[in-house]
């Protein structure tokens, strides 16, 4: 298989890509700064150095690497803003917007280019459970993630009968050096490996969307079916922080 990665210099895409090539797929990968990637994948795996808000070097990326057929396209590099705060700075929050938002769709894009010529292909991204609610002090990341959730959810829709397959996946916590900042409890931690072993999984069962641990699934199921009166009062005294995933 063909297996293309946004974002696959470290964390989440890094363990997805590691995980493919061990099966023996081809694999290939983009981010910002490819001197992150460890020195014994740089030969076996096709790499482009490109932001994803750059969908011009995007699309070229995508198009080169599958070139002669795609299979998966994962939308995973994201960001977040980093702090519990107000929206003090806005340019992050846009630039979250547009690296978690923007990335997705021009990834998509260029995907579904390819794949509805091939009449298939499997559309991934890595979403989160933070989209389910408003969290507090992580009004952009919330809101990028709900949207992709929503995204993906017509798109699945609109391609069905192109053959082409979407997975939207939204983990809770995985440790990457993305949460390794974080100074602030995070329930049911899971290892980057774990963590993409069960994306691989629910990618190859075609799921329409994986919700990953379970008891997480279960916690931000309870407080989005809340009425919001309750859901404001227990998040203005929380002591839980979500927002750094
Ligand atoms: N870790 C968690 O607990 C968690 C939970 C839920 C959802 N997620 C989501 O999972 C995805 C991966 O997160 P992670 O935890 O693995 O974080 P990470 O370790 O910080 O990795 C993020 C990846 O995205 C790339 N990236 C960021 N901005 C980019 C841009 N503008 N253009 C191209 N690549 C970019 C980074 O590479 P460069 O720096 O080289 O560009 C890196 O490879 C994100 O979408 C995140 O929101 C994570």
């Amino acid at each position: 298989m063909k297996v293309f990665i946004t974002g696959g210099t470290t964390g989440i895409g890094l363990e997805l890509a590691r995980q493919y090539l061990a099966d023996g797929h081809v694999v290939g990968v983009c981010g910002r700064d490819l001197t992150k990637l460890p020195q014994e994948l740089k030969d076996k795996l096709k790499s482009y150095q490109l932001s994803v808000t750059d969908k011009k070097s995007l699309d070229e990326a995508i198009s080169d690497f599958g070139r002669d057929g795609l299979d998966i396209v994962i939308a995973n590099a994201g960001r977040s803003v980093g702090v519990k705060e107000k929206m003090a700075d806005w340019s992050k929050a846009y630039d979250v917007m547009d690296t978690n938002v923007y990335g997705v769709m021009y990834a998509f894009e260029s995907a579904l280019k390819i794949m509805t010529s091939q009449k298939s292909g499997h559309l991934v991204a890595i979403s989160s459970v933070a989209g389910f609610v408003g969290l507090a002090g992580a009004a952009s990341y919330s809101a990028s993630k709900a949207a992709v959730t929503t995204f993906c959810e017509s798109i699945s829709l609109d391609y069905k009968s192109d053959n082409i397959n979407v997975t939207c996946i939204c983990p809770g916590f995985i440790d990457t050096p993305l949460t390794k900042q974080n100074n602030h409890p995070m329930p049911f931690l899971m290892s980057a490996s774990k963590g993409a072993a069960l994306i691989r999984a629910a990618i190859e069962r075609k799921k329409l969307r994986y919700i990953f641990p379970w008891q997480m699934n279960f916690l931000m199921m309870f407080l989005r079916i809340l009425p919001r009166k309750v859901y404001y009062f227990i998040m203005s005294n929380q002591t839980l922080n979500f927002t750094k995933s």
